[in-house]
């Protein structure tokens, strides 16, 4: 398992800073929040972190990976691998239906999607997704889209998992039902979790919090 360490992260869009050194470790297995205002950051960090986005300057290790130099096949392959992404925007594939979507990771790596029959059948149940497998996302409600998009990102049992804030477009009881997920992921199989919320209920499941203003921690 692997600690996160970011270091003097900087990245500017059309000459203007955005984030202004940005440094913080995740020990493995912890459940971090970033919160803070919208347009201080949050989306370019967790970008950075994710190997989304590239900064120009400073280090994002995941364990002896550095992720902010790795060529973008290596990339690609954490990805599909030891990583889980989510987009505040979903990304989803619209030509593919809801259960290509989530299956996407494994279909990329070579795995077999039969081997992850039961986790596949416990995921979107659990999610309230059974229903609409074979739809395409664009028939999709917003918080059905967001739900795809974070099983896409966990079906590959990653060891860690990075959310742009997961419960943004969903009701009460969605929201619970995909923190009490993650919550679980974390403590029973120690995957480290750090999602980016605006909400103090959703960053309460976390075990730290930090904040960001202005592109610099407070
Ligand atoms: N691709 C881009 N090109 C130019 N400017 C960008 C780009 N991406 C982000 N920015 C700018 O960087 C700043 C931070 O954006 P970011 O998306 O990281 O904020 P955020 O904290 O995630 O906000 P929100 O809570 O609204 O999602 C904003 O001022 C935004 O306009
Ligand atoms: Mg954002």
């Amino acid at each position: 398992m692997s600690d996160i360490t970011v270091s003097e992260i900087t990245k500017s869009f059309d000459d203007r800073e955005i984030l202004h050194g940005v440094s913080f470790t995740v020990a493995s297995g912890d459940f971090l929040s970033i919160t803070g205002e919208s347009g201080s950051g949050k989306s370019t960090l967790l970008g950075i972190m994710g190997g989304v986005l590239r900064p120009d300057g400073g280090k994002v290790m995941i364990g002896d990976v550095d992720v902010a130099s790795l060529p973008e096949k290596d990339l690609a392959k954490l990805r599909r691998t030891r990583l889980g992404y989510v987009y505040q925007f979903f990304n989803l594939i619209p030509t593919m239906t809801v259960r290509e979507n989530i299956l996407l990771p494994l279909i990329l790596d070579g795995k077999k999607p039969s081997l992850y029959r039961d986790r596949f059948d416990e995921l979107t149940s659990f999610t309230h997704l059974t229903a609409v497998l074979d739809a395409y996302p664009e028939t999709l409600s917003g918080g059905e889209q967001q739900r795809v998009a974070i099983l896409r990102a966990l079906i590959h049992d990653p060891e860690v998992i990075l959310l742009d804030e997961p419960t943004g477009n969903l009701d009460s009881e969605n929201a619970r039902a995909v923190m009490t997920l993650l919550s679980d992921l974390n403590a029973k199989y120690g995957v480290t979790v750090v999602q980016v919320t605006h909400s103090e209920q959703g960053a309460a499941y976390g075990n730290r919090t930090i904040t960001i203003k202005d592109g610099a921690l407070l």
